[in-house]
């Protein structure tokens, strides 16, 4: 087991910017990069293609345990299946995200897929990103991150991002959105979101990317 010197995990709510930050830290660095919210994805993706009743937490666990997942990078991006189809796009619908939370809180759900993560940390330098990455799948990372911003400027990333997808949706729609699964991940009974005691806050709100990544690279080679 890997003693998780050369783990970086970065967490932080919806909209963070996590997942390209993270991205270019792992590229600047020559790490892995694992988005462990892709995983919790793939297992909602995967227990609504199957047709289980997600109100049932036994059977979602059950599903979980044989999802055939494999993440893997295909032309410098992150792709992700299960079995042979790419689900890297249809894991981000919206009726995935509106189902996450009833297997995102399930202890069986969370323990398999936490040992998934902690396998792909032990074979090679990762920077990890998800909600519970510096408290419970690598407390002793050397290097700890909480990514943050206001509500409004997350909203308005994602509405850019979703425009240039060629998707419009309203700002005020995205902030209510944000703002329920910030509640949901909060709250929850099992690896609720929260800063590690040891991890640095980074407030992006008026951070470009460059700048953010810049300040994490920094950490990371101070932490060596
Ligand atoms: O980062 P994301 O939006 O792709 O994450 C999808 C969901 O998965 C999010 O609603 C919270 C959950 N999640 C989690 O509970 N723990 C993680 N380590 C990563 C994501």
């Amino acid at each position: 087991m890997t003693d998780h010197t050369d783990i970086i995990a970065i967490d932080g709510p919806a909209g963070a910017g996590k997942s390209t930050t993270a991205k270019r830290v792992a590229a600047a660095l020559g790490y892995a990069f694992l988005d462990t919210g892709a995983m919790y994805r793939a297992a909602t993706w995967w227990a609504m293609e199957q047709g289980v009743d997600l109100d049932d937490p036994a059977a979602v666990a059950a599903a979980t345990r044989a999802l055939p997942l494999r993440m893997e990078e295909h032309d410098g991006r992150a792709r992700v299946f299960v079995g042979d189809r790419d689900v890297t796009e249809a894991i981000r619908s919206p009726e995935v995200t509106r189902c996450i939370f009833k297997l995102d809180q399930n202890p069986d759900v969370r323990a398999h897929l936490v040992a998934l993560q902690r396998a792909f940390g032990a074979r090679q330098p990762t920077v990890a990103e998800g909600r519970d990455i510096g408290t419970v799948v690598f407390p002793q990372a050397k290097c700890k991150v909480y990514l943050d911003a206001s509500l409004d400027e997350r909203a308005r990333r994602r509405a850019a991002e979703m425009a240039g997808k060629g998707k419009t949706v309203s700002p005020d729609a995205l902030r209510a959105e944000i703002h329920e699964r910030d509640e949901k991940s909060k709250t929850r009974a099992v690896s609720p979101l929260r800063r590690a005691e040891d991890a640095v806050l980074i407030d992006t709100t008026s951070m470009t990317q460059d700048e953010v990544v810049a300040a994490i690279v920094e950490l990371a080679r101070r932490a060596q």
